[in-house]
């Protein structure tokens, strides 16, 4: 039972909330009826709401608490580096904790991507890198390769630069014109190849769609190792050996958008080593501190920094709080926590287990696919199996927001029910979570998506 003290001040911050706070992609409205979800505390794999409400964090906090929430060791490493130097910039200085996390994340990545340029976060990181991109091209004698080819549904960041190569309509829509230059293929949903497309074609789409740019006008291509957006999209085998052949051909960057997929998420550092391929540019935030400080990052080639380095050449770019000596502190102090308490391996042991886990839900009727690596996965939702019929919008929203996304959170379980293609459960709990909490999860996803498919009047064959 809630005492009066508690009760007054939940309701004084539901009320502050209301008016004051304005959250990220939220319907406002939705809330002039009913409480905004106050996250208070975290431990593990999971937090507690304001009222005291225990949840499971299959999300770990939008992709991002990799270690798990609640480590004091952590949070102490920020603490001591604040009272030692609370804040300098890297604009034009170095601070000793930006430059030891700069050489560890070097010696962690692949091949020779040897310079780390910090952001604040990932979209800043996906800016940046679309910037080094071009400046580098111009650099080096081809000043008309500007353009970014990304892949249909992704999602690469929400500032105007990386919203270009963003390749969701309904994100774009409210702010054309965009920068311009973002152009767009089909992405890897295997489970719905485009008609007539094979999955080797898949590849081939970036390179037709560069030569029908103009060669001499594209400066990079950017793909996630796993595309977040469309739910947890795999590469087929050999895609981007291929692509990577590709972008050689034309002298095309190829930036591995790694804002989700490094720092363990798919069992290695980064998600180019689990693909094997070697990017010129990675993009990365997130798990680089698992989120105890705000922080992102572009880690780029030997070649691609060459140009920067001699005579008056500089990258004209930067952010005052890039590089942050706490949330650098922080970060290597989450790399020791990755690194000593073997998450990487937790990751590799348990992938089946989670897999098994989700597999496991096919026998409910809408259950349409089950995909993702490491602990980045998603089931997704279908009204008919055994024909692949997808919702439409008003169903959707019906499923989705009508019912799922509520209903797990009221039933304990944070993930994310998303439809910016088609309707899909996304899970990525805690790198240090296994078969006891992929159990948990289980126990609440069953049963709402058993009533989800009676609700949706989905019936199995
Ligand atoms: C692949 C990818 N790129 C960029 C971003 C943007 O990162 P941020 O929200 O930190 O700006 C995200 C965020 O989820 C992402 O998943």
């Amino acid at each position: 039972m809630a005492t009066t003290d508690e009760t007054v001040r939940h309701g004084a911050l539901q009320e502050l909330a209301k008016r004051h706070l304005w959250l990220h992609f939220t319907r406002m409205g939705a809330y002039a009826d009913q409480d905004v979800p106050i996250i208070v505390r975290g431990e593990g794999c999971h937090v507690w709401d304001e009222r005291g409400n225990r949840y499971f964090d299959g999300l770990s906090a939008l992709f991002c608490v990799n270690i798990g929430h609640g480590r004091a060791d952590v949070a102490q490493a920020g603490a001591d580096q604040a009272r030692e130097l609370g804040f300098f910039t890297n604009w034009s200085y170095a601070h000793p904790r930006a430059i030891e996390l700069a050489a560890r994340i070097a010696a962690l990545a692949p091949g020779d991507l040897n310079r780390v340029f910090f952001t604040s976060g990932g979209g800043e990181a996906v800016e940046s890198a679309l910037k080094l991109a071009r400046q580098y091209h111009k650099l080096t004698g081809k000043p008309n390769k500007t353009k970014v080819v990304a892949r249909e549904i992704a999602y690469h960041g929400t500032t105007l630069g990386a919203l270009s190569a963003t390749g969701i309509p309904g994100l774009r829509e409210p702010f054309e014109p965009l920068t311009p230059g973002g152009v767009h293929v089909p992405n890897t949903n295997t489970y719905r190849l485009p008609p007539g497309m094979t999955e080797a074609d898949l590849a081939e789409a970036i390179g037709h769609r560069i030569e029908f740019e103009g060669p001499d006008t594209v400066a990079a291509v950017i793909l996630e190792p796993v595309q977040n957006a469309g739910g947890c999209i795999t590469p087929p085998d050999g895609y981007f050996q291929r692509v990577r052949e590709i972008c050689d051909e034309h002298d095309v960057l190829l930036i591995s958008d790694e804002v989700i997929c490094s720092w363990g998420r798919l069992g290695e550092w980064f998600g180019a080593q689990r693909y094997g391929y070697q990017p010129d540019i990675v993009t990365t935030a997130k798990g680089i501190t698992s989120a105890y400080a705000p922080m992102g990052a572009v880690i780029a080639s030997d070649r691609l920094a060459e140009p920067f380095l001699e005579g008056t050449a500089t990258f004209m770019h930067g952010f005052t709080f890039a590089g942050h000596p706490m949330a650098a502190a922080v970060a290597l102090a989450n790399l020791d926590v990755i690194e000593n308490e073997g998450i990487l391996d937790n990751v590799r042991t348990h992938e089946p287990d989670l897999r098994a886990m989700l597999e496991s839900l096919r026998d409910i009727p809408i259950v349409g696919d089950v995909r993702g690596a490491g602990y980045f996965q998603a089931l997704e939702l279908v009204k008919d199996r055994e024909t692949k019929e997808t919702f439409d919008d008003a169903e959707s929203e019906t499923l989705l927001r009508g019912f799922l996304s509520g209903e797990l959170f009221r039933r304990g379980l944070i993930c994310r029910a998303d439809d910016r293609g088609d309707p899909v459960i996304q899970v990525s709990p805690p790198l240090i979570a296994g078969p006891a909490e992929f159990a948990e999860m289980e126990s609440v996803l069953r049963p709402t998506l058993e009533e989800a498919s009676d609700r949706m009047h989905v019936r199995g064959r």
